[in-house]
């Protein structure tokens, strides 16, 4: 990563999580636990990727309002819900995530379910409050309805229920796609589609940046297969070891690192190959998605 980029995306990730602090719910009531296992979760860190990819997504056509802003705070919350969950004893089993312990390992399992349910809630209820922004914009309705869609069965869930349904298994090359495309391309989709949408993207716009999305969601899950194997727990903030501790079939296990290192990079630089058709223009963007090749954690 060149420094100035580097500077850049510190930059934006601050941004980002000022953003996301003016959306996060507060911590009183009788039900405060839920909510403070929320916020540690979401306040843990990470790359916030997915509110940085709808965020240039949305400029990249034009877009300036705050309007964006509940949905970034949104998808943020449903993917950390996500991470959440995929960390319970019955799930992947982890007790390290973000550099920190996992939410059930600080807060007990049953506050971990529940402040994964919260955080899926409270996404959606976040999100609705764009119309609060700009109550004409029918734009918003179609955002909220991609968020539902590509979060659900026929998106993350639905991936996360054939991967741990696999687990132990001989897994196809088509399995396993189906189950990245799903589990981790859906939200990747989502981010970017939902920046298009408000920005004002036409249909083909729209189902161009759906595919680039897609394809590098599967590059993006390859390369958290290949730093399973190859990182260390303190680079990532997560246990290394994981897949191979729940007997999982990944691209590492199928194809080997070498093949899904070629692999990370060949679809990431189609993905910026089908942004660069459009007319619209992030050089930020691009790069960000050539750069995730790379990417350490
Ligand atoms: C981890 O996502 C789960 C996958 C879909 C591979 P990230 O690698 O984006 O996790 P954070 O948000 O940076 O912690
Ligand atoms: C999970 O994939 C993707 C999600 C939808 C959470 P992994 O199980 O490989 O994600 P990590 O490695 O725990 O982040
Ligand atoms: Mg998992
Ligand atoms: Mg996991
Ligand atoms: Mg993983």
């Amino acid at each position: 990563m060149n420094k100035d980029f580097g500077e850049e995306v510190t930059a934006r990730i601050g941004q980002i999580q000022e953003i996301l602090e003016k959306y996060l719910p507060k911590e009183e009531g009788n039900q405060k636990t839920v909510i403070e296992a929320m916020n540690y979760s979401v306040r843990a860190g990470g790359k916030r990727l997915r509110p940085m990819l709808m965020w240039e997504t949305y400029r990249m056509f034009g877009g300036r309002s705050q309007v964006i802003e509940p949905f970034m705070a949104a998808i943020e919350m449903i993917h950390t819900y996500s991470l959440v969950h995929d960390d319970l004893p019955a799930m992947d089993n982890d007790e390290f995530r973000r550099g920190k312990k996992t939410t059930h390992a600080q807060y007990g399992e049953a506050m971990g379910i529940l402040a994964g349910d919260g955080l899926l809630n409270y996404a959606f209820e976040t999100a609705a409050g764009a119309f609060e922004i700009e109550p004409g914009n029918m734009q918003i309705g179609k955002a909220i309805s991609v968020l539902a869609g590509k979060a659900g069965i026929h998106g993350m869930l639905g991936g996360q229920c054939v991967d741990v349904e696999s687990e132990g298994k001989a897994v196809t090359e088509e399995t396993l796609r189906f189950i990245y495309r799903l589990k981790t391309g859906a939200l990747l989709e989502a981010s970017m589609l939902i920046g298009a949408i408000l920005a004002g993207a036409t249909q083909s716009e729209q189902q161009k940046v759906e595919q680039a999305a897609g394809e590098l969601g599967l590059a993006f899950q390859i390369q958290d297969d290949i730093l399973d194997v190859i990182s260390t727990t303190e680079d990532l903030g997560k246990p290394v070891g994981s897949d191979e501790k729940n007997h999982k079939t990944t691209w590492a296990t199928l194809f080997g690192i070498e093949r899904a290192k070629l692999e990370v990079e060949e679809l990431s630089k189609h993905s910026v190959t089908l942004i660069d058709t459009l007319v619209v223009k992030n050089e930020f963007l691009t790069t960000l998605m050539l750069d995730l090749i790379h990417r350490k954690k």
